[in-house]
């Protein structure tokens, strides 16, 4: 979705009106998870109230704010563990991050920010796994900290032995994490064994790739993609194809690219490839595969679908794409490598229909919100984790008759929005649809949805044995972050609240 950006103005009246929508619904959700949580007590479901089990572990998820370790977090609660959240202390931590509400935690951790103070950060996990005798480290933060949490896994790993880490070793995340060690690292795994990637070619001056554009063959259209994580917001949101008409015109999109010399980035020209985009969430277990989800994806995901519904093959292919990387892993770098290949590892394919071929074209070393099509297979998503006899080669996946799972909190100001206002008032209200009917279905609502059908779509933060979350998140967390970001004049112009992560004007 190439829109303009809003105004500060249109970013500042969106927020009113979603607040104020918060605050006109305010009483309904508070009855209803009020009655929920009334009746999980009754009946004995409470999350809080499971007893624990007798092979119980103490489980260290962090990323507390977003979706997915809430999701991780219950599943563990259902299977009679106990849970440690932690976050990064800020605004999204506050008393009204949903997790701190969540009849699933037993205990929440406040960690200084890993950017700002990475010891501090480190030190701050390793007093937590040893102040509440943790014996399961599962990191579900966002990107940011990945580097950071597998260094704590690696001294884990070291000193505190009895601690199952599940993040892969620092010098496998760094690899995973940037595209270029990305695309480096598939490339060692050998050609023509099923772990393809984009033709690619990594480039620190406008000159280099200008040079390598010309010699591209007719025809070949490629996207400068920077190579270092979240870096690359702004150019990735317009997906521009190299090389323009005339080498001036694409030294000028370099150069404001932000591709000099001696800024210090790497850049990677990637080969475009038109195609379905899906994304997809993975456990994996000493190198094995344990939990595979996979979805529909485009650059903002609030709706997440299992690929099979829409189209099965798509599902296969990554799947089978997923398993020949892990298997070449295991041939390349060996069984001892291998087995500390515990994790999640998230991808982003691109389907080529042409050549019937999946292409990865990224893989993020951690947890991705599409973990909550797991979300009602309960126990069983624990049992990927904990299970000492968990059969091999068994991989759990979404239920087939598994429904989307949208964020109401979205939604629903979403639907009305679209309903009462236009694009005058916002660019993401223009009328006009993606070309890309693909796109689409990661965007709740669907372009012809009723309201109806949104309210009873099932919202991925419910949850009947823990109903809180699901009204501190609509109700208190992103009234809070939406108020704040009027009150601090950080306009914004999406906001991705599985994550609580805004996408504020530059
Ligand atoms: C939890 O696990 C510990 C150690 O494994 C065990 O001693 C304890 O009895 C377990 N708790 C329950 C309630 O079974
Ligand atoms: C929003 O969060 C989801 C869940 O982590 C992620 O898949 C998606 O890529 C995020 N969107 C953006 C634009 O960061």
């Amino acid at each position: 979705m190439g829109q303009a950006n809003p105004t500060q103005l249109q970013s500042d009246i969106i927020s009113l009106l979603a607040c104020a929508l918060s605050l006109v619904l305010f009483p309904i959700s508070l009855s209803i998870s009020i009655a929920a949580y009334a009746i999980a007590f009754v009946r004995g479901t409470l999350l809080s109230h499971r007893p624990l089990a007798h092979h119980n572990e103490t489980v260290l998820i962090t990323g507390a704010r977003a979706s997915k370790a809430l999701v991780l977090t219950r599943a563990f609660r259902r299977a009679g563990h106990r849970v440690v959240l932690a976050d990064e202390r800020g605004p999204y931590s506050s008393l009204f991050c949903p997790a701190r509400w969540s009849a699933s935690a037993d205990a929440f951790v406040l960690l200084p920010d890993p950017a700002v103070d990475p010891d501090g950060y480190a030190h701050a996990l390793e007093e937590a796994v040893e102040g509440e005798r943790v014996t399961a480290f599962v990191p579900a933060s966002t990107g940011g900290a990945s580097i950071d949490d597998a260094r704590v896994g690696d001294r884990l790993r070291t000193l505190l032995r009895h601690v199952e880490v599940w993040i892969p070793t620092e010098d496998v995340v760094r690899a995973l994490h940037e595209k270029d060690t990305f695309m480096a690292l598939c490339a060692e795994l050998g050609e023509d064994v099923g772990v393809d990637v984009p033709a690619s070619k990594v480039v620190t001056s406008v000159d280099a790739a200008l040079a390598f554009l010309a010699g591209c063959k007719e025809g070949g259209e490629y996207l400068l993609k920077s190579a270092d994580f979240g870096a690359d917001d702004a150019i990735r949101a317009g997906q521009t194809l190299l090389p323009l008409r005339t080498t001036a015109a694409t030294r000028a999109y370099l150069v404001r690219a932000g591709l000099h010399a001696n800024s210090g980035r790497r850049y990677v020209l990637q080969r475009f490839i038109r195609g379905r985009e899906i994304c997809v969430h993975t456990l994996v277990a000493h190198g094995e595969l344990r939990a595979f989800v996979c979805c529909p994806s485009s650059d903002l995901v609030l709706r997440y679908q299992t690929v099979e519904q829409v189209d099965e093959r798509l599902g296969v292919l990554a799947e089978r794409w997923v398993q020949a990387f892990l298997e070449r892993f295991r041939h390349v770098r060996g069984d001892e490598a291998a087995s500390k290949l515990s994790g999640h590892l998230s991808f982003d394919f691109i389907y080529d229909e042409v050549e019937d071929k999946m292409y990865a074209i990224e893989c993020n070393p951690r947890a991705h919100s599409a973990v909550t099509l797991l979300a009602s297979r309960g126990r069983e998503l624990a049992d990927c984790y904990f299970n000492p006899s968990y059969p091999t080669g068994a991989v759990l996946k979404p239920r087939r008759t598994e429904p989307a799972h949208i964020w109401l909190a979205h939604s629903l100001p979403y639907a009305l929005a679209r309903s009462f206002l236009s694009a005058r008032h916002h660019p993401t209200l223009s009328a006009q649809h993606d070309e890309n009917a693909w796109t689409e279905l990661a965007w709740s609502p669907l372009p012809h949805e009723s309201l109806l059908s949104v309210l009873t779509s099932r919202d991925a933060q419910w949850d009947e044995d823990d109903p809180i979350p699901w009204f501190v998140l609509a109700h208190l967390h992103a009234p809070y972050l939406l108020l704040r970001s009027v009150f601090t004049r950080h306009g914004w112009a999406r906001f991705n609240v599985s994550t609580s992560r805004f996408f504020f004007l530059s």
